[in-house]
């Protein structure tokens, strides 16, 4: 059970989740200050440890803040920096109660003078150690009263034991390459993990893990944070060399930005949640995994479809023979779902042309994307499409219809990447225009599914016009979240893919609105091992999705034996996207077979707890484990088995002991040659 207690002074909180405590204070100057978080303790332990000692120093550490403002003898990272109207700067902090409801605490608080209003949320849930935490702002003036300009607010400050902040785990990308992870010695310093792209990006992913250096996938413990947000984003670490905790503060925005809170508005900053794990990175992911089901994703407990997308078999030279051609094959595969990728659309030939006129190509389907919709529906399979509605092409009717639509500044030129540019979706107009074509689309075709890419960065990110104009890197994100909300309401059978240039908006953000990720454009196996792992940190296995593509590799060159592509992807949500107009009868048998046994494994893969393994992951769902494992290992170690159970081999029918398995190992038996790899299916006795 979790829970959130309270002293009688209500001046100390504890927050208790099924393994773990949380613990914070309000000083006698109403600072809050934290207190605890790791392994669990009550109340009356939690306010035995001292908080701040009062004393202030130029010299001494000033970490240990539940927020740090700028005011009073603090030189930390800030979490939170205001200004008002006449110059002030900071926050004087004044307490003014909390409320506690079932698993959430809100502590109030505001400036001793400044009309702003600062509630720290935090929330609990039974199933779960993740704590998820928000910062309110409320500017509590008067109608004509001058706005606050904010010019940081985090949504937490995370403070991790001293002794136990060595270590920094983090992904680093770059499109193509993405969520390749990273361990390095935690700096004396302050280091900044950062998107200034408008999107959370290839480049860094939203979270950050702290250890002290000792603890592996299975043993030690772990603090983690992850931000779920889509846009641009800042996470610093700061480690304190005076004896003060590691401080991790993150939330939306990057360095440099401001904006103005308004009389009477409130605003609240996305969650940045924490995790505290005694069992290791392992244990950590599993935490997420698990908490990604229950509290983030639509529609958890769904099976995720085999997918066919024949992007890397036509690219833009769509034609609807061609779809036809891969539908048939796709279908006779076992695919459940074919999406239509890019070039269906407007003059959408190449990427130089047609971003935001989404009406089927008069030439490519002279009827519409009608009798192509029928024909997959006919084949058994659902249908959909990709979208890219962030975005416009200079060279578009739309564009020309409203070139004042598109993030720009005056006497700046409007820089081109993939020869598009980025429409603003703070703007009420964009974002309903956007909704209509989209509403209109996916009613007009039964649409089952979307693709939803976002191909390219901000840059001259202005607002002409508008009086607050840096505002849209904010309202930007929540613009697409408010289209893709809405959409869904509409339609509650549309299920929606993430994407932004491959792994580009792959974040806790996205899949609270989406069902799956597209989280490389690299679908070269090899190399989509890494790119698996890093994103496997986090997030589960049922977002990934992971397609079979052609040998040699389109991108990468390298030949790839088809079972080894096979059970990379198998590791995920599988899909195909391979041209099968050209894969021989006896690839397409080993295909088909394959496909079929993804179906048997599906819901321990896509619902299992993951345990990844020395060249190996093992997904566990009840008596059911699946083992795919690539590499030279002979015998595999297994993760989380019942040492008195006895396993069977379903597919050899050879039985082994659990203790045996897990000390010793399975058997492997991979096969000699290239790129060896296998799938072994289990079940307990
Ligand atoms: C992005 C996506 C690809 C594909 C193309 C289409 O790069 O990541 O999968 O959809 O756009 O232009």
């Amino acid at each position: 059970m979790s829970q959130v207690s309270t002293d009688a002074a209500g001046r100390t909180f504890l927050l208790t989740t099924p393994a773990t405590s949380y613990a914070l204070h309000i000083d006698a100057d109403d600072t809050p200050r934290h207190l605890h978080w790791g392994p669990r303790l009550t109340l009356r332990q939690a306010a035995g440890l001292t908080a701040h000692d009062g004393r202030t120093s130029s010299f001494a550490s000033t970490a240990g803040d539940e927020l740090a403002v700028e005011g009073g003898a603090r030189f930390g990272v800030p979490s939170l920096l205001v200004r008002y109207a006449d110059g002030t700067r900071g926050v004087e902090w004044a307490y003014e109660g909390h409320r506690i409801d079932g698993g959430r605490l809100d502590l109030r608080l505001r400036d001793r003078h400044y009309p702003l209003e600062i509630t720290l949320g935090y929330a609990v849930h039974d199933d779960a150690d993740v704590i998820e935490r928000t910062v309110t702002l409320r500017h509590s003036g008067a109608a004509g009263d001058a706005p606050v300009e904010v010019l940081r607010c985090d949504a937490a400050c995370w403070s991790v034991p001293a002794p136990a902040a060595r270590r920094l785990s983090h992904t680093v990308g770059e499109w193509s390459g993405e969520t390749q992870l990273r361990r390095t010695p935690a700096p004396y310093a302050e280091t900044v993990f950062t998107s200034r792209r408008g999107v959370s990006s290839h480049h860094a992913n939203p979270w950050l893990m702290v250890d002290a250096g000792d603890a592996d996938e299975t043993h030690g413990e772990v603090w983690s944070t992850v931000l779920a947000w889509s846009g641009s984003w800042r996470i610093t670490a700061a480690r304190d060399h005076a004896g003060g905790p590691c401080t991790v503060t993150g939330g939306p925005g990057h360095e440099g930005l401001s904006w103005r809170l308004q009389p009477g508005e409130t605003w609240r900053t996305p969650v940045f949640a924490g995790l505290f794990s005694a069992a290791g990175f392992g244990g950590t992911s599993r935490a997420w995994h698990a908490y990604t089901a229950a509290h983030v994703l639509p529609h958890p407990g769904e099976e995720r479809p085999v997918v066919y997308n024949g992007w890397e078999v036509a690219g833009w030279n769509v034609t609807e023979a061609g779809q036809r051609a891969l539908a048939a094959r796709a279908a006779d595969l076992g695919a459940e779902l074919f999406v239509m990728d890019d070039g269906w659309f407007g003059r959408r030939t190449s990427d130089a042309a047609g971003l935001g006129d989404w009406h089927p190509n008069p030439e490519r389907f002279p009827a519409g994307l009608g009798p192509l919709a029928d024909e997959v529906r006919r084949l058994g399979m659902r249908f959909g499409l990709w979208v890219e509605p962030e975005m416009t092409n200079p060279d578009s009717d739309l564009y020309r219809a409203h070139p004042d639509w598109v993030l720009h500044m005056p006497h700046r030129r409007r820089t081109e990447l993939r020869n598009q540019l980025v429409l603003n979706f703070a703007r009420p107009d964009v974002a309903e225009w956007a909704y209509e074509w989209l509403d209109r689309l996916v009613a007009g075709h039964r649409v089952d599914f979307l693709k939803w890419d976002m191909n390219r960065a901000f840059t001259e990110a202005g607002w002409p016009g508008h009086p607050d104009a840096e505002r849209l890197w904010d309202g930007h994100t929540r613009g697409v979240y408010a289209v893709v909300d809405r959409l869904r309401r509409a339609h509650p059978g549309l299920r929606i893919e993430g994407c932004a240039g491959g792994g580009g908006r792959a974040d806790l953000g996205m899949l609270a609105r989406t069902d799956q990720t597209w989280i490389s454009d690299n679908t070269d196996a090899v190399d989509r091992l890494a790119i698996q792992h890093g994103y496997s940190q986090v997030y589960p296995a049922r977002t990934m999705s992971a397609w079979v593509t052609d040998s040699p590799n389109p991108q990468t060159g390298r030949t790839v034996p088809l079972r080894f592509r096979f059970h990379v992807a198998m590791a995920g949500a599988l899909g195909i996207g391979g041209d099968l107009t050209r894969w021989s009868a006896a690839e397409l048998a080993e295909a088909r077979e394959l496909v079929a046994l993804y179906k048997t494994v599906r819901p321990v893969v896509q619902f299992g707890a993951q345990h990844r393994l020395p060249d190996a992951v093992q997904y566990t769902a009840g008596d059911r484990v699946v083992v795919i494992a690539w590499g030279a290992e002979r015998e595999l170690r297994l993760a989380g088995l019942d040492p008195a159970a006895r396993y069977a081999d379903e597919d050899t029918g050879s039985v082994h002991d659990g203790a045996r398995l897990t000390s010793h190992g399975l058997p492997l038996g991979l096969p000699k040659g290239d790129l060896p790899s296998t799938l072994v299916r289990l079940v307990r006795r």
